[in-house]
């Protein structure tokens, strides 16, 4: 047999040693450390290499694996707090697994209906979850950032298909940096992005965004997009989605929710109440590798309406003919993307597999258990919290002002970081070093957060009775 092609037995013998490395990894991640960068460089110069010309053993190619999974953030396990946390459901490694060994075409539909058909379907779920009508469509993208380029090509080709040199897309102060970068792919100059300020609980003023617009129109610009935040990075503050949809619907703008952190709170029971009139805006990015647990490379952008899209990407080749479905989309016409993965597998298997409930469950455990660390927080005096949170984010800081605060602050999410049970991450706000405990992966529970506030609890004890970092 051609040394490519694995026989039944080298296959099966193979995939027992995938799975036991990755079940050892698996189920060891609630002893591991949270992060462990120490050496990790020296480490990736080892894989500094030539091909190699001859065949290797898996066994050792596995044992080379493992440190470098292990030297890194560990972004799977339960104490990853960090940034925007997921974690990676197996179940979704199995459909990757099945998805990648079938290795059928889904770019276009004919090749493969049922498949391109899973995928719809499983875009369509996503869709019903935010509320969309059954008429809404939408692409899986790698994530948040390829999803924004796409809905701001759909907007632009919408509202300014023919010169889009004066057109202004606004932000608030809060946005994530995938937008004004998603803005500068699509042909926009840095300034047509414009940035609103935020309230005190860093949603966007929407005074301050009519203001903008109306001034911008009185320049001769072409104000023609809001993006309305459904959970920042920074605190996870949700903008006042109604207020924005009513002011670009009065200046005929599409309106965009960048729902990528947020947008699974949805399946919360106070869900809806959190987003209201989501399901009024053009697009929605949702990122299934955040709120869904699915593993790194899984995003989505939503469409009202499917030919917005189309209208966006869609091009003829002569040697596509044999291969263009006419009824149904092809996925290749609504997206950048040609070739490419059957990503749906991953969305829809895990949801056939768990059923929604398990999901809902999941996000209602995260409102929680962050509910329950700002609350513990809250009780100790030593510390300011930014804002109640609105989805799962405590962001927070030992009150002081000036650079010694923030030294002290700095000095004090290092040494939970390196107790090796939690991961923080950090930010500045209004200037000030401000630490964030984000709880969002499937695999933290009560135990690990309680560890958490037991950390930080502690470390502060530390900090301020030695004064300085
Ligand atoms: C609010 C928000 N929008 C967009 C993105 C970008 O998404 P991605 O990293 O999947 O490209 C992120 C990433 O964390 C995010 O938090």
């Amino acid at each position: 047999m051609h040394p490519l092609e694995l026989t039944s037995e080298s296959l099966q013998r193979a995939l027992d040693l995938a799975t036991r490395f990755v079940r050892e990894e698996i189920d060891s991640l609630d002893s591991q450390p949270s992060a462990d960068v120490l050496g990790a460089e020296e480490l990736a110069l080892g894989f500094v290499e030539p091909p190699p010309a001859s065949p290797r053993p898996l066994e050792a190619i596995l044992d080379r694996l493992r440190p470098a999974i292990r030297k890194s953030f560990n972004t799977a396990g339960p104490g990853y707090l960090a940034f925007i946390p997921g974690g990676g459901i197996m179940s979704a490694a199995i459909a990757d697994f099945i998805a990648v060994s079938a290795n059928r075409y889904v770019g276009v539909r004919p090749p493969a209906p049922a498949l391109a058909q899973i995928e719809a379907t499983a875009i369509g779920w996503l869709a019903s979850i935010m509320g969309y009508p059954k008429t809404a469509g939408g692409i899986l993208t790698s994530g948040g950032s390829l999803s924004t380029l796409s809905a701001i090509v759909a907007a632009r080709e919408a509202k300014l298909p023919d010169d889009f040199s004066r057109g202004t897309i606004y932000v608030s102060a809060e946005t994530h940096y995938c937008v004004p970068k998603a803005a500068r792919i699509a042909g926009f100059r840095d300034w047509q992005v414009r940035r609103v300020a935020v309230d005190p609980r860093r949603r966007v003023d929407p005074m301050a965004l009519a203001q903008a617009i109306e001034r911008d129109h009185l320049k001769g610009l072409k104000p023609f997009m809001i993006v309305a935040n459904v959970g920042t990075t920074n605190t996870g503050a949700i903008d006042p989605i109604p207020r924005l949809v009513s002011i670009g619907r009065s200046h005929s703008m599409w309106v965009h929710a960048d729902a990528a952190y947020g947008g699974f709170f949805r399946l919360a029971g106070a869900g809806p109440d959190l987003m209201p009139e989501i399901e009024e805006c053009d697009s929605i990015t949702l990122d299934p590798h955040k709120g869904m647990f699915l593993p790194y490379g899984t995003g989505c952008l939503l469409v009202r309406d499917p030919e917005s899209l189309k209208r966006a990407h869609s091009m003829d080749a002569e040697y596509l003919h044999d291969v263009r479905a006419q009824e149904q989309p092809n996925f290749s016409d609504l997206s950048p993307e040609l070739s490419r993965d059957f990503r749906g597998l991953r969305i829809w298997l895990p949801l056939v597999l768990h059923g929604l409930g398990a999901f809902k469950d999941a996000i209602e455990e995260k409102l929680m258990l962050t509910r329950w660390a700002y609350d513990q927080l809250r009780a100790d005096s030593r510390f300011e919290l930014i804002d109640e949170p609105q989805l799962s984010v405590v962001a927070f800081r030992l009150k002081g002002a000036g650079p010694a605060s923030d030294a002290l602050n700095e000095e004090l999410q290092r040494r939970v970081n390196a107790r090796g049970r939690v991961f923080l991450s950090s930010t500045r706000l209004d200037g000030r070093y401000v630490i964030r405990l984000c709880v969002l992966s499937f695999r933290t529970h009560m135990d690990r957060v309680r560890d958490a506030v037991e950390a930080i609890r502690a470390e502060a004890d530390e900090v301020l009775s030695t004064g300085s970092a």
